[in-house]
C-alpha cells in the first residue's frame, strides 16, 4: 500500500497511528532535567537518537503538550530555561521505574524519586543522573528547533546536545568493551510494544574492507 501522511496517520486497514511502528527499534532517551527550582524532571522520548560521534552529539524530540494541558512537555521547558540535559541508558530491568517516569505530571512532580529511582550527581551539568543506568550522557544544549506542527497546530520540538560527559559501568567494561549483553539496552516498537537486546540477539559482521 501507499499513502501520503498529509491525509493522516491511520489509513484503512490501520487501527491506530502507524508511523511509531515504521521506524524501529528506536533506542529510548530517559532524559534527566532539573527546573529553576532544582525539581527533577525525568521522561522516556524514543524520538531520540546519537547524531555524530566527535564530538559526541545527540538529540531528542519532546512532541506535542502535556497531556489535557496546552502547556510544553516539562523536558522541553527546563531546557530552554538551563540548557543541560543528561540521558540515561533504559536496560531492561529499569522497564518499569522508565514506564512510570512517562506519567503526565505537574513540573513539581520528581519523577525519579517517585519511580524509587536513586539520583547520583553529574560533574558538568545540574541535572542528576540515573545511578542505576550503567550509561549516562551528560548534554549541554546546542540547539533547539521547532518541527512543523501537527495537522492540528500542535507543536513538535528537537532539543539537540552535545555530549559533555561519560558515565560508564565498570560492570558493563569487559576486554576493553561495552557488552551490550551484559547492558541489555531497551528499545521502542510501535504501538505499546518493546524490544529487549539479549546475550542471543547479538552478533559481529565484518567490514568488507
Ligand atoms: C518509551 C516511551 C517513549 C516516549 N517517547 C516520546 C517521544 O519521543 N516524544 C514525546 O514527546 N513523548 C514521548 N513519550 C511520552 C513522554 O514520556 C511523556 O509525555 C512524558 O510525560 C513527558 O514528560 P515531561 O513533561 O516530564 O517531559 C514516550 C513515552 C514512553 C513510555
Amino acid at each position: 500500500m501507499y499513502f501520503d501522511p498529509k491525509d493522516g496517520l491511520k489509513p484503512p486497514p490501520f487501527k491506530h497511528t502507524v508511523y511509531n511502528a515504521l521506524v524501529v527499534p528506536r533506542p529510548i532517551g530517559w532524559i534527566s532535567t532539573v527546573d529553576t527550582k532544582d525539581v527533577i524532571n525525568l521522561a522516556p522520548y524514543s524520538f531520540f537518537n546519537a547524531l555524530c560521534g566527535d564530538p559526541p552529539c545527540v538529540m531528542y524530540c519532546p512532541n506535542g503538550y502535556k497531556t489535557g494541558t496546552m502547556e510544553p512537555k516539562d523536558s522541553l521547558t527546563n531546557v530552554q530555561e538551563a540548557g543541560e540535559f543528561v540521558f540515561n541508558m533504559v536496560t531492561m530491568d529499569l522497564l518499569e521505574p522508565m514506564n512510570a517516569t512517562s506519567i503526565h505530571a505537574p513540573a513539581s512532580y520528581d519523577e525519579m524519586a517517585e519511580a524509587g529511582l536513586e539520583a547520583a550527581p553529574c560533574e558538568q551539568v545540574k541535572p542528576p543522573r540515573v545511578a542505576n543506568s550503567p550509561i549516562a550522557l551528560e548534554c549541554k544544549v546546542l540547539h533547539i528547533i521547532d518541527l512543523p506542527e501537527t495537522r492540528t497546530g500542535v507543536p513538535n520540538t528537537t532539543v539537540i546536545g552535545q555530549v559533555v560527559g561519560i558515565h560508564i559501568d565498570d560492570d558493563v567494561i569487559v576486554d576493553g568493551k561495552i557488552d551490550s549483553a551484559k547492558v541489555q539496552p531497551l528499545a521502542r516498537l510501535g504501538y505499546l510494544d518493546y524490544a529487549a537486546i539479549t546475550p542471543d540477539s547479538i552478533f559481529a559482521v565484518p567490514r568488507p574492507d
